[in-house]
């Protein structure tokens, strides 16, 4: 079996021109998976279950888990040297690894180091998204240009998934491959080769409890998965998790979708565009799924904010597209909300 290391290694050589600093930043990644993982899969033991007593920028109370992931993807990637900056989930400002830009880091990195983290305690999977993109400030300093990037400048979009195995699954516009973790050797090994969504899917993934704040459109469109049909294979089954990675990766393996709408009271809704929406918005694409915000592709929409927020409907392409038929039948007044939002 190959390992992630040999992956990453020939995947480089693909490309004649590659410095390897990539496939040594995208290794720094997967060092800090695996002390995650460490620490989640002793997190009972450890007593680093609870909270942390802090805050987080998006004023949600931090999880000690969400604190030391953090801090161990910092560490990893202030150490590696390719990374000049990153924007996390967890700090308010943009992180600058002075240093690096020194050595001429090419790299930027943005992550939620832990998502879903109100699982934590319940033993239900968790895990880090991440994604990368092109320094822009070569020579110079950091500037907003190189933290605000659209998703179609990505270089890489990947996640772990801290679950009943553990894995890494990543992009670089070449096909979305999984890697399982053998915690025996602590390797990842490619068990998931060149994934691709089915489509149509048969599961859909909501919070339906929010029901009555939603958009007209996403309330047709939980209406149409419950309506019975056999030749469309409805009504489809409904799977929620409340972690987004998760949700996400079992609609990846089985088909299907996942929406977390904006409403009038939040027309944003609640996941982040640059480390929640973008890199799994470019995994979906790679993997022949689809991503939008009930109206526009993910990845083309012009981050203003380094937190801002993205309503997202993401999973198998004909689900997304029924989706944004009916929002765009029933709820065109949505998309001025959610602009005049970005702009606030
Ligand atoms: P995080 O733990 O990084 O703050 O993200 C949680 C997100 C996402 O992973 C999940 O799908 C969503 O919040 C669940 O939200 P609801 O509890 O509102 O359904
Ligand atoms: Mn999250
Ligand atoms: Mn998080």
């Amino acid at each position: 079996m190959k390992t992630l290391v040999e992956f990453i290694w020939k995947q480089r050589e693909k490309f004649g021109h590659a410095t390897g600093e990539f496939s040594h930043l995208l290794n720094d990644i997967s060092i800090a998976a695996k002390i995650v993982n460490r620490d989640v899969n002793r997190a009972g033991l450890a007593g680093i279950l609870g909270t942390h007593g802090s805050t987080n920028v998006q004023g949600e109370s931090q999880k000690k888990l969400d604190v030391i992931a953090n801090n161990e993807f910092i560490k990893a990637l202030g150490n590696g040297k390719q990374c000049a900056a990153m924007i996390s989930e967890e700090n308010e400002d943009v992180i600058v690894f002075e240093d690096n830009i020194a050595a001429n880091a090419k790299y930027i990195v943005a992550i939620d180091p832990l998502d879903g983290s109100s699982n934590i305690e319940v033993n239900v999977p968790i895990g880090t998204i991440f994604a990368i993109y092109r320094r822009k400030s070569m020579g110079n300093t950091i500037t907003m240009e190189d933290v605000l990037q659209a998703g179609t400048e990505l270089v890489c979009g990947g996640y772990i998934i801290y679950g009943s195995s553990t894995m890494l699954v990543y992009t670089t516009g070449d096909g979305v491959n999984g890697f399982t973790y053998d915690p025996t050797c602590g390797i990842f090994l490619l068990s998931h080769e060149n994934m691709r969504i089915k489509d149509p899917g048969t599961i859909y993934s909501i919070n339906e409890a929010n029901y009555i704040y939603f958009p007209d459109g996403v309330k047709k469109y939980i209406k149409y998965c419950q309506e019975d049909d056999p030749s469309t294979n409805r009504p489809y089954t409904t799977r929620y998790i409340g972690s987004l990675i998760s949700d996400f990766h079992r609609n990846l393996l089985r088909g299907g979708i996942y929406i977390y709408p904006g409403t009038k009271k939040n027309p944003a809704g609640k996941l982040r565009l640059l480390y929640e929406c973008i890199p799994m918005a470019f995994i979906a694409e790679q993997a022949g799924a689809k991503a939008s915000d009930g109206f526009r592709r993910i990845l083309d929409i012009q981050p203003e904010h380094i937190h801002q927020r993205s309503p997202l409907f993401i999973g198998s392409r004909s689900m997304v597209e029924k989706a944004e038929a009916f929002m765009a039948e029933l709820s065109p007044e949505f998309f001025d909300f959610y602009s005049e939002s970005e702009k606030a």
